[in-house]
């Protein structure tokens, strides 16, 4: 066979998407460097570190049995659940495998060669991957204060715009835009565009928010029929590996959604573990104080060490290192895995997710080793 005969037929704008790159694996670290796995600690996915909730391990261990079956392509159970949560009806509702599946989908429905989609530079990664995929042009908005500029994103939008993601808090760089900003968006969206250009809401974050900085984005979604804002189970509520997020728009933006689902994009051990990890507030309440008192830690340490960092709404938090490549090289030999953030344009910087205070402190004393300051 020539090479020529091999040679495989990729649209450019496919071959040309440089691939997500996921936070490293314990076992591949542990093999790497010849270290106990047990003993490595890994702040590097924006994962619960309370793990999944038991009353979700108990559903799933009900459902085993019945998984020769098919899944509930409409997931009435979860929707029903997510409908009196929200106070929406069931087709305001769309289920995800994963909150990333959502954002896949919505690109899937309205975008095409020749359409663009504004989003922030520093956002999360996969609003490029969704447009690139697509072969729709991305027009990139520089961030103000490492957050996004609104203002500038409302004057970036083109005429063949269908599409503006916005992360509310923002990964990588975990800042957070109030609902006065993201209203006054809204608002001048809608008049200056109308329907023609729809906005995501991607709140993957928002049970990490204080209560005071929460506010009811599906209220928005009632006024606004180019809104969608999506939530995930794989942070909060501990089910990362289940892979379950939804959608909240109003009916004729989810009949377009539905039309390029995957039927069963959502598994039945997911769906019956969303349904319990969303009655378990008492689970969702501890992962909100355990991150907060770890984001306490990190900050706290952070500046003790004279680091800059950005003062974060996640479950993790940016802060600015120098050599970044060199430092996270050393974390890892110490067993410490964090996300090197240098693909998002930041490679002063690492994002540390906010573990248990053990594993906390261990990233705390390595950092301070590093950088030559011993901690008092
Ligand atoms: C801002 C943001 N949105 C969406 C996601 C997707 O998460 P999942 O697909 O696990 O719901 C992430 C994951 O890190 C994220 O940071």
């Amino acid at each position: 066979m020539s090479s020529k005969d091999s040679a495989l037929v990729a649209p450019s704008h496919v071959s040309a998407i440089a691939p997500y790159q996921p936070g490293k694996p314990i076992e591949e670290l542990a093999r790497e460097y010849g270290l106990d796995p047990s003993g490595i600690v890994k702040l590097a996915s924006n994962e619960n570190p309370l793990g999944m909730p038991a009353s979700a391990q108990a559903a799933i261990a009900q459902a085993v049995a019945g998984l020769g079956r098919y899944p509930d392509a409409a997931g009435f159970e979860l929707k029903a659940a997510l409908s009196a949560r929200y106070g929406v009806p069931q087709d305001w509702l769309t289920l995800g495998n994963g909150s990333n599946d959502i954002l896949e989908i919505v690109a899937l429905a309205l975008l095409e060669p020749g359409a663009s989609v504004v989003y922030s530079r520093h956002a999360f990664v996969v609003y490029r991957l969704a447009t690139q995929a697509r072969g729709a042009r991305h027009i990139m908005v520089p961030t103000r204060d490492l957050g996004h500029d609104l203002d500038a994103m409302l004057e970036a939008i083109a005429p063949d715009t269908r599409l503006v993601y916005i992360a509310n808090p923002n990964n990588p760089t975990g800042s957070f835009l109030s609902r006065e900003a993201i209203e006054t968006f809204l608002a001048a969206v809608a008049g200056r565009h109308g329907t023609r250009v729809t906005v995501v809401l991607d709140e993957a974050y928002n049970e990490y928010l204080e209560p005071e900085l929460r506010f009811d984005s599906v209220a928005l979604v009632r006024k606004y029929p180019n809104l969608l804002v999506s939530r995930t189970f794989s942070k909060a509520y501990g089910l990362a590996g289940l892979r379950v997020g939804f959608a909240v728009a109003q009916p004729a933006l989810t009949d377009l959604l539905n039309r390029v689902r995957q039927p069963f994009n959502v598994n039945s051990l997911a769906q019956v573990a969303a349904i319990a990890a969303l009655k378990d507030t008492e689970f969702l309440e501890r992962s909100f104080q355990v991150n907060r008192d770890g984001k306490v830690q990190l900050q706290t340490a952070f500046d003790r060490l004279g680091l800059t960092y950005v003062p974060s709404y996640a479950n993790f938090v940016l802060v600015k290192v120098g050599d970044a490549a060199r430092i996270n090289l050393e974390l890892l030999k110490r067993g410490v895995i964090v996300r090197p953030v240098a693909g998002d344009g930041l490679p002063e910087w690492l994002r540390v997710s906010i573990g248990l205070p053990e594993e906390n402190a261990r990233f705390i004393d390595a950092l301070s080793e590093i950088l030559g300051s011993r901690q008092p």
